[in-house]
Parts: structure tokens; C-alpha cells; sequence
């Protein structure tokens, strides 16, 4: 989603830092790009729609300058355009925003109505003219900002240059990450701390209601009141900051293979004998748990309600966020509230988080980049290891969500004596040869690549599944969906036929896994009912299954907390080799974003 640099130096010309610092944060998706400097006293607005490499080429070859903000746009409010994208300038002030003024359209008539005139159909151009009306009018930068705050309904990340004081940059924050970077006679700013790992590892991070000034040697940063504060310096203590392609063509088929480090790395602490568990958080005085996520996310989730059911008799409810955070939750002390977010960014389970801390229940998070808002919000967190994750479709964050999920629920069953040691101690075996497990899944290329050959010029694709296997079609359609743009839908396998199978004509295919012993049967008798359709069939098992037009994919026999991580892996790998087959651009699919910070 959109992204926000800033650098403001003594000597040092920042065009080429605010350009690097927007490529990095390509991967999050974007339509348009744009920049605004000062030189010798003028105020200078480069933007395109389209790449970073799109305005680097537009931008002056000698272009100069020690001071300037740029931006990555994901259309909200307005057309992907020129005009749209930022940076904003009305009068004096010009700005880059992330975020979304929920009442621009309340505030754009009463500056109408004082003389103000618009030009774009962003909700970011409203919000530089209400900083430049306030600005103005109290002449007096805090009053202006302070003022600003108490009248903006929404979400804002703000980098702010003024013409009258070419030196500074200004930032405000609410709702939308902002971070500033600590340099050498040289400061940063940016909406993610990728963006400026380049220059700097030290940076603040502004919490809601905060602004900031920020020259080339001062960082001073005020509450709401215009009080100065006293911020910690942080030092990003992350891995993995730089990641390329290696020998693979796109991020999502080499972070697909990483999965065979990334799982084992994430549960690792937990894994080596069976007392390694009791470190894992004790969750036995709670009900029942509560999962809430987006996306991807949430469908890691659905795989852990049916073990934390299953085998720790814990009664386990997953929602999506952004219904979660409109709705009565039923909250109580004995409710663990679990939050789950690769980015740690996402605004929803951000909205949702918050709604929880309010009313002062219990929660913990899985989350995958260390020190984000999500993170810092947390009561307790703990980390999944799956690296920097570039590709937009999730993958290895998904399973290392799903294994640390997995190792939870062994705990609460291990700490209420559900499950023999015995049991345990072959689960945790299976859990240290996961890398040995997934490598001839992931080898498979043959296998997947042929299918993509069956499916990929289909229109419509159907996931069917029961129970964990139907947390698992949900994942393997998203996937397909997303990359691919081929129109997929994920059923449980025993609800088909009560409506959807009219949908099914000849050659549909129908993907199905069976890893669940108790109902495999039941799975495969539906599959024999779309088959009677018409449909072609698919099916993910560690069942010596025959049918016939039931092409089979095998998988090994494992414990059901490590399964899930197994039956995943096709279905990746399928979506990932048809979206190449036809074409599309995979790492960056349209329309998505890697960080969704807006509702
Ligand atoms: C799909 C995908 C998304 C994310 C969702 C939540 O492949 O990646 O569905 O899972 O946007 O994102 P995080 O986990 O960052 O909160």
C-alpha cells in the first residue's frame, strides 16, 4: 500500500535516498509515484503514474536538493492519475499522506466555502488545504497541527514541507505507521523501516496523536498538546534486510522453498524435547480463544480452531477483523483474544487489537515483522521467523503461522495432559524433519506444472474440503485467486450441493484435499458427486486413495499438527505455476497490496 519517505541533510543531495527508499517499498503495491523538494527557495512536485523507475526517468537528471518527501500511492480516494497522486501542495503547505480522512468530504466544503480551490480527487489534497488554512491563520506551525488533529476524522501518516522553512519537515501521525531515522548530520523519515536501512538503523517510532519536526541535525518530537516528549532511539534489531530473487524468478516461488527453513526456524525454540513447550504461553485458564486476522492470515487461523478443538478441548472462534471490530464479541476474562498479521500493519486487526486493549482482555499475537504496530499493541507476541516476505501472496508467512499456531494448541493439550508424552515426543520429531518432509512435496514440480497445463485457460475453480480441509481449500483458492485472476471459490465439501453444484459443468475443475481420517470418506463422496457432473478432479492425501477421474496428489503421513503445513504446498505451487502460464505479473498482482493500512 502506499509508502512515505523523507530525508532532510546537510550536504547531501536526498533524490537518490527518496527514490532508493520508495524501491524498496515497491513490493507493498502501488499505482503512482511522486516527490517534492526545495531548491534555493522553490518548492519542486515530480509525479507519475505508474513506477518508481517511471519517475526516476522523469525527474531532472541534475535535480538536487537537501531536502525533500516522496510517496508510493494506492488509489483510495480518486482515479489512478497524475493528479491524484502525491505530493499534495495547497499554498504554503505540501504533503505526502498515508492513511484515509474519513470527513474530507465535510472539510473540502467548508474550505470551499473560505476560497480554496481543488484540484485532484484525493482526500490528501484536503488535508494539506486544512494545514494551510490553519497554518494561516495562527501563523504558528503547532497551533496549525495541533488544530488539525482535534478536526480530521480517519487515518494519517503526514510528511509535511512548508515553503516559509525549507530547512524542516514536518510529521504527524494517527492510525497509520510513521517512523524517524536517526542519521549522521542526515535524518530520515518513512512510513516502514525498510525504507531507510540503508542509511540508518536508529530511528523513533510516532504513536497516535504525535507530531514531529525534523532538520538535518534536530529530531524533536511533541504530544498533542505540543509538549516536547522524550522518545526511546530504537535500533532495528530485524534479519534479512536485504532479499533478491536469488536464482528464482520471482519472490513467490523462492519464498514457497523457503518454507522448508522458515517453519522449522519459527518453532524451533520450542521443538527440541517436550518440556520446550512449557515456554510456549500457558492458555489453560482461558475458555475459549478468540482468532482474529485478515486474509491469508485468517485462514491460519482456521486451521488452529480445529486443532485448539480437537485435541485441546478448547472451544476456539476465528473472525475477520474487519467485521470483528463492528460487532458485540462477547468478551470476558476467560477469552483470549489471538491477533495474527504478517506485516504487522494491517489496519483492520490494528482497529480490532485496539477495540480488545479498550475494554482490557487478554491478547497475544503472532506476528512476523518484529516492532510493528500491531506487535507494539500486543500484551504478548510472539514472532514468527519467515524473514522478509516480498511476494504479495503470503506464503511462508502463512506457515509459520500455522506451525506456531500448531505448537500452541500442543502445549495447552500437553499442559492439560490431552495427549500421551509418546504422542508428543513423535510430533516434536516430526516437527525437527519438517525441512526432510516438505523437500519432495516441494520438488514435485512436474506434478503441478501439469496441472497448471489442465486449468489454466478455465474461467471458474472450485476448492472443496472438510473441517481443517476446508480451512486449507479457502488458502489454496485465495492463492490461485489473487496471482492468477482465474475466479475460484472455497466450499466445505458437504455444502456444495446445496447450491453451488449447479455451477459445476463438464471440466470444472475441483480441487479437494482428504487429510482428516474420520471424514475422508465423506470428501471423497462429494468429489464422486461433481464428478457425476462432469467435473475434473483433484485431491491432496496421505490416503492410498484410487478413484477413478480423481488425479491424486500424495502426500506423507503425519500427525494432523503438522499436515496442514504438507497439503498447503500444492496448492501453492499449482496457483503459482498457472499465474505464470498465463502471464501474470505475480509478485505484484493488480490491485493488491502487501501492507494493507487502510480500512
Ligand atoms: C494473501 C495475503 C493477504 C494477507 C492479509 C493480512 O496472500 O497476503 O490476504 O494475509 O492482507 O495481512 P497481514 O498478515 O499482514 O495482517
Amino acid at each position: 500500500m502506499c509508502g512515505i519517505v523523507g530525508s532532510v541533510s546537510t550536504k547531501t543531495n536526498v533524490i537518490p535516498i527518496l527514490l532508493d527508499g520508495l524501491k524498496t517499498l515497491e513490493y507493498r503495491g502501488y499505482d503512482s509515484a511522486g516527490l517534492a523538494y526545495i531548491k534555493d527557495g522553490n518548492l519542486i512536485i515530480n509525479k507519475v503514474k505508474g513506477r518508481v523507475k517511471d519517475l526516476e526517468n522523469h525527474i531532472s537528471k541534475e535535480s538536487n536538493s537537501n531536502i525533500g518527501i516522496a510517496h508510493t500511492r494506492w488509489a483510495t480516494h480518486g482515479k489512478v492519475n497524475e493528479t491524484n497522486a502525491h505530493p499534495h501542495n495547497v499554498g504554503k503547505i505540501t504533503i505526502v499522506h498515508n492513511g484515509i480522512i474519513e470527513n474530507f468530504s465535510k472539510l473540502k466544503h467548508k474550505l470551499e466555502e473560505k476560497g480554496y480551490e481543488f484540484k485532484s480527487e484525493s482526500d490528501t489534497e484536503i488535508a494539506a488545504g486544512l494545514l494551510d488554512y490553519y497554518y494561516k491563520k495562527y501563523e504558528n506551525i503547532d497551533k496549525a497541527i495541533q488544530k488539525f488533529m482535534k478536526k480530521v476524522d480517519g487515518s494519517y501518516a503526514i510528511c509535511m514541507l512548508i515553503n516559509d522553512n525549507p530547512n524542516t519537515i514536518y510529521v504527524i501521525k494517527k492510525d497509520s505507521p510513521l517512523i524517524i531515522g536517526k542519521g549522521n548530520n542526515e535524518n530520515y523519515i518513512a512510513s516502514d523501516v525498510p525504507a531507510i536501512l540503508k542509511y540508518t538503523k536508529n530511528y523513533y517510532i510516532l504513536e497516535d496523536y504525535e507530531y514531529g519536526k525534523i532538520t538535518n541535525n534536530n529530531i524533536t518530537i511533541y504530544d498533542k498538546e505540543g509538549n516536547i516528549l522524550k522518545k526511546e532511539l530504537k535500533e532495528y534489531q530485524g534479519s534479512d534486510l536485504t532479499s533478491d530473487k536469488g536464482i528464482y524468478e520471482h519472490y513467490m516461488l523462492k519464498e514457497i522453498i523457503e518454507q522448508q527453513t522458515t517453519i522449522r526456524k519459527t518453532v524451533n525454540p520450542y521443538i527440541n524435547n517436550i518440556k520446550d513447550l512449557l515456554k510456549l504461553p500457558d492458555l489453560t485458564k482461558y475458555e475459549r480463544i478468540d482468532i482474529i486476522a485478515c486474509g491469508t492470515a485468517m485462514h491460519a487461523g482456521l486451521t488452529a480452531k480445529y486443532l485448539f478443538e480437537q485435541y485441546s478441548n478448547t472451544k476456539c472462534e476465528v473472525f475477520l477483523a474487519s467485521e470483528y471490530r463492528y460487532q458485540n464479541n462477547f468478551l470476558n476474562n476467560n477469552v483470549l483474544s489471538i491477533f495474527i498479521s504478517q506485516s504487522g500493519e494491517t489496519a483492520d486487526t490494528l482497529a480490532a487489537l485496539k477495540k480488545v486493549k479498550e475494554e482490557k482482555y487478554d491478547t497475544l499475537g503472532i506476528v512476523n515483522v518484529k516492532e510493528s504496530s500491531i506487535a507494539r499493541a500486543l500484551d504478548k507476541v510472539l514472532y514468527t521467523e519467515a524473514g522478509t516476505e516480498i511476494a504479495v501472496a503470503s506464503t511462508k508467512a502463512y506457515t509459520s503461522q500455522v506451525a506456531l499456531l500448531s505448537v500452541l494448541a500442543l502445549s495447552l493439550a500437553y499442559r492439560k495432559k490431552l495427549i500421551k508424552e509418546e504422542k508428543i515426543n513423535k510430533i516434536l520429531e516430526e516437527f525437527r524433519s519438517i525441512t526432510q518432509i516438505l523437500t519432495p512435496i516441494l520438488e514435485d514440480t512436474i506434478t503441478y506444472e501439469n496441472i497448471a497445463k489442465e486449468i489454466y485457460e478455465k474461467s471458474d475453480i472450485f476448492y472443496i474440503g472438510r473441517t481443517i480441509d476446508y480451512a486449507l481449500a479457502m488458502e489454496g483458492s485465495l492463492k490461485l485467486k489473487e496471482i492468477s485472476y482465474i475466479h475460484s471459490e472455497a466450499y466445505a465439501a458437504g455444502e456444495l450441493k446445496h447450491g453451488t453444484i449447479s455451477l459445476i459443468t463438464k471440466d470444472t475443475p475441483v480441487f479437494a484435499s482428504a487429510t482428516n481420517k474420520y471424514i475422508n470418506a465423506k470428501t471423497i463422496s462429494n468429489l464422486k458427486e461433481v464428478i457425476a457432473r462432469g467435473a475434473k478432479c483433484y485431491l491432496i492425501t496421505d490416503e492410498d486413495i484410487k478413484e477413478d477421474n480423481i488425479k491424486v496428489i500424495k502426500i506423507k503421513k503425519v500427525s494432523m499438527f503438522i499436515k496442514p503445513l504438507l497439503t498447503i504446498i500444492p496448492y501453492q505451487l499449482i496457483a503459482y505455476y498457472t499465474a505464470k502460464l498465463k502471464g501474470c505479473d505475480i509478485d505484484k498482482p493488480r490491485n493488491l497490496a502487501k501492507s494493507v493500512t487502510v480500512e
